[in-house]
């Protein structure tokens, strides 16, 4: 167990690492200068193997997670209770989102003709969930209970 928490926060690295590069390249590409190579195909790919891969692991944890289950427990005390309703509800729900924009991108860049086109879908749905994963992450410097190591 404690071993697949470690694996599900240095994993949130690779993502964001994966994420940021794809972002920066299609935010210097979309004005149709840059060929959509291989290396960019592949790149976009393996962030949403990343991102799904976070999904399996994640939904292992909450099945598993004695915070998660203290907040199903007893939902109504939970949604009064920040760091329950973050574990039980706002992470999983909002990772799931972040998920589902890294996926889109990932389609819709494969289906556009012009490689101006495929940089902006990556540009837009992988920026739009970055935001999301930002957002929704158990950074250290958030309050008890809800933050964690940067490792
Ligand atoms: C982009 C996707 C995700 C990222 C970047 C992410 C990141 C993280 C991080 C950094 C932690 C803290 C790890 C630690 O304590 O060291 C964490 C914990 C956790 N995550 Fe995620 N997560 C993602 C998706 C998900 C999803 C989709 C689920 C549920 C289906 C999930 C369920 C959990 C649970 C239950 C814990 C806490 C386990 C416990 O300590 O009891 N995560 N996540």
């Amino acid at each position: 167990m404690e071993f697949i928490v470690k694996l599900h926060s240095f994993l949130r690295w690779a993502l964001l690492l994966l994420m940021i590069v794809s972002i920066v390249k299609a935010a210097m590409s979309t004005s149709g200068k840059n060929p959509y190579t291989s290396s960019d195909r592949k790149r976009t790919l393996f962030t949403m193997i990343a991102a799904h891969l976070q999904l399996v692991i994640g939904v292992v944890l909450y099945l598993q997670s004695t915070i998660v289950q203290a907040g199903l427990d007893n939902m109504g005390a939970a949604m009064k209770n920040s760091t329950l309703r973050y574990w039980t509800v706002e992470h999983i729900t909002m990772m799931i989102i972040a998920i589902v924009f890294i996926t889109i991108g990932n389609i819709r860049s494969k289906k556009m003709d012009t490689d101006a086109g495929k940089y902006k879908q990556v540009l837009i749905w992988f920026g739009l969930a970055l935001l999301v994963i930002i957002v929704a992450m158990p950074w250290p410097f958030r309050p008890d209970g809800i933050g964690r190591g940067w490792f």
